[in-house]
């Protein structure tokens, strides 16, 4: 396994250490082209970066899959990404460091309490773009059922291909209490926080190759 992160992703952290930014990543593990938002997480420049790929096929009121890319400094014991853009009711991905690869999970809560793990999506993690080195860690998972999911009552929500979702971010300093476990408990948020993420510049051509390329050497995650 590589440790070292690549001079992409390092010139792209000193790139945004003066403010946040939504941009483009090309990634040179996966191959997919990202759209990425880095949120702050401190007063100083310290960041935890989410990065989106798509299919460019993806059609409106329709699911799609999606790819999400977390980079986090290794003080961050988990970090979920809410996709409907707030707590409640809406598929929340987390992830966390486990040795030298990463698990992931999809939970969900109807209430400000500890989220459960959530049937309705599921998750791949693409280990080529799972990684941690001295400073920070990474992971990459391909979601089916994060883009279009069931909210409150008989409402739905889907995200727009072709513009800007609502998200919404939470790590915690506390790394999860069984961390070998997609199912392990894990401590609320230090922080939370939200954001507006570019799905029009997330569009991959060749999205299905890259999974399918990516998958040969992925292990799952649920
Ligand atoms: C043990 C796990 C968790 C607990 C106990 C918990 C608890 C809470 C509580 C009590 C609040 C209200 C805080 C306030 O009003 O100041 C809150 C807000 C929030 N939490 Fe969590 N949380 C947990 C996990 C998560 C996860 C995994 C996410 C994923 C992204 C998340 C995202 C948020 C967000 C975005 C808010 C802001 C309010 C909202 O948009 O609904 N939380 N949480």
């Amino acid at each position: 396994m590589r440790w070292g992160f690549g001079l992409a992703c390092v010139a792209t952290l000193l790139g945004i250490a003066s403010e946040a930014s939504a941009d483009v990543f090309r990634d040179p593990d996966t191959g997919f082209t990202f759209s990425q938002y880095n949120a702050p997480i401190t007063t100083g420049s310290v960041y935890i970066t989410f990065r989106i790929a798509i299919p460019s096929t993806a059609i409106a009121g329709q699911s799609y899959d999606a790819v999400l890319q977390v980079v986090a400094p290794n003080t961050a014991g988990w970090v979920g990404v809410a996709w409907g853009g707030s707590m409640t009711n809406n598929p929340l991905l987390i992830g966390w460091v486990n040795g030298g690869s990463a698990v992931a999970s999809v939970r969900r809560s109807a209430s400000h309490t500890a989220p459960q793990p959530y049937t309705g999506a599921t998750l791949q993690v693409l280990s080529k773009g799972t990684k941690t080195n001295g400073t920070h860690w990474q992971f990459t998972a391909k979601c089916t059922g994060c883009t279009l999911f069931p909210t409150s009552g008989t409402n739905s929500k889907n995200l727009n291909p072709s513009g800007g979702n609502r998200f919404a971010f939470a790590y915690s300093r506390t790394k999860p209490s069984q961390p070998a476990s997609s199912t392990s408990p894990i401590n609320v948020h230090d922080l939370f926080n939200y954001w507006e993420h570019d799905f029009a510049a997330a569009k991959n051509s060749d999205f299905p190759e890259l999974v399918a390329r990516n998958l040969n050497f992925s292990s799952s995650a649920h």
